[in-house]
């Protein structure tokens, strides 16, 4: 929690109090220890191949997630970018992802806009899979008129949820048998791997790569990770450099980021909290907010808002506000998504008490839009 008042929030014409800053796990800061390591850390020059802790942290990375080399990358979205380059590695190609994925809705299509690749989007179903056969429908043929399939991207965690381990087997097999490359998009791979009690390894078991973000819940200030065999990642390696990806003492991030990987296990204490605020928001039987609590399994809690009565909008603003009964002054920043659904987030800065105020708040306002709650 922290203290803001009015003239330094967004131009809106709030009032003091604590806030709870629920929109995103990016906001994570760097914990003292990060800092430490980063004022200590062995440098050198990386475009060299001379930082010798960015290389323990890749060798560590690949050891983690059982493929045999890593790569520091600025970002989630770097990342991914430079996966699908390297795996769609001639004009005209084409790769598969979910409608809801990050790469194709919040990365500005890097992949047509920066690959020449297209990307074509498949209906995510609630759980994150997508159905094979519209796969398998939409794979081209090997004509002068079509591009070349080439890729499939995979989301996990998607908006919180783990992908099912049995479906992610059926996707390898498949893309095996119609010679496609598999990518993780494991930005949050370790609150998969928590939430479900598996291995990285075998989550990411039978992909041919995987990147995962060290920031985001795992605290980091910057850089993500990118995972592959020793070719793959030699080609990636090129990639990054014309990208201006290629980073000289960056060690300094890669302390940071060693440190990040220690934090892992400490991600149940953000699930446990996330569950916390979803079932004592339905605790209160509402019929105008509501939350599958099944789909509540990692960090973040997506609650129903019923538009008719309130937009998601018009009630993320609402928890922004101090209204004079408010005896406490708490203000709850989360995002709306669209009109009908609202995203809380949890990580290791939010503590039990930021929680307790958190649903204090948010209870209290859901009774004022629903008297009947
Ligand atoms: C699932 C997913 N993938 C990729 C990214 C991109 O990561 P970055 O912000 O480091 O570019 C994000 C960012 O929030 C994300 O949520």
């Amino acid at each position: 929690m922290y203290y803001e008042n009015s003239s330094c929030n967004e131009n809106h014409n709030y009032e003091e109090g604590v806030v709870i800053d629920l929109r995103s796990d990016t906001l994570t800061k760097p914990t003292k220890k990060m800092r430490e390591a980063m004022f200590n850390a062995e440098v050198g020059d990386d475009v060299f191949h001379e930082d010798l802790t960015v290389k323990k942290l890749e060798e560590i990375a690949a050891e983690m997630v059982g493929m045999e080399a890593a790569l520091f990358v600025c970002s989630g979205t770097m990342g991914n970018l430079i996966a699908i380059m390297t795996h769609c590695d001639v004009r005209g190609c084409e790769a598969y992802c979910g409608d809801l994925a990050h790469c194709i809705l919040h990365e500005q299509c890097g992949a047509s806009q920066i690959a020449g690749v297209n990307l074509r989007p498949l209906r995510n179903n609630n759980d994150g899979t997508f159905d094979l056969h519209e796969l398998q429908s939409k794979i081209r043929k090997d004509v002068d008129h079509e591009p070349i399939s080439k890729l499939v991207l995979v989301e996990n965690t998607l908006n919180g949820k783990i992908v099912p381990q049995c479906w992610i087997k059926d996707l390898v097999s498949f893309c095996k048998q119609v010679d496609l490359k598999l990518h993780m998009d494991g930005a949050r791979l370790w609150n998969a791997s928590v939430g479900s009690g598996k291995s990285g390894k075998e989550i990411v078991s039978g992909f041919d790569s995987v990147t995962f973000c060290l920031s985001k819940g795992l605290g980091a200030p910057v850089g993500s990770i990118l995972c592959g065999s020793t070719k793959f990642i030699a080609k990636a390696r090129r990639i990054r450099k014309v990208l201006g990806g290629g980073l000289r003492q960056v060690g300094v991030l890669a302390a940071a980021g060693l440190v990040a990987l220690e934090h892992i296990p400490n991600l149940i204490n953000d699930h446990r909290r996330a569950f916390t605020l979803a079932s004592s928001i339905n605790e209160i039987q509402s019929t105008t907010f509501s939350i599958d609590l099944s789909t509540v399994q990692t960090n973040m809690v997506c609650m129903q808002v019923d538009p008719n009565v309130v937009t998601a909008t018009e009630f993320a603003k609402y928890l922004r506000k101090v209204n004079d009964s408010d005896k406490e002054k708490i203000i709850v920043k989360c995002l709306a998504l669209n009109d009908s659904f609202i995203r809380f987030v949890f990580f290791h800065e939010i503590t039990d008490d930021d929680l307790s105020l958190a649903i204090k708040k948010i209870r209290c306002a859901i009774k004022t839009f629903d008297p009947k709650a």
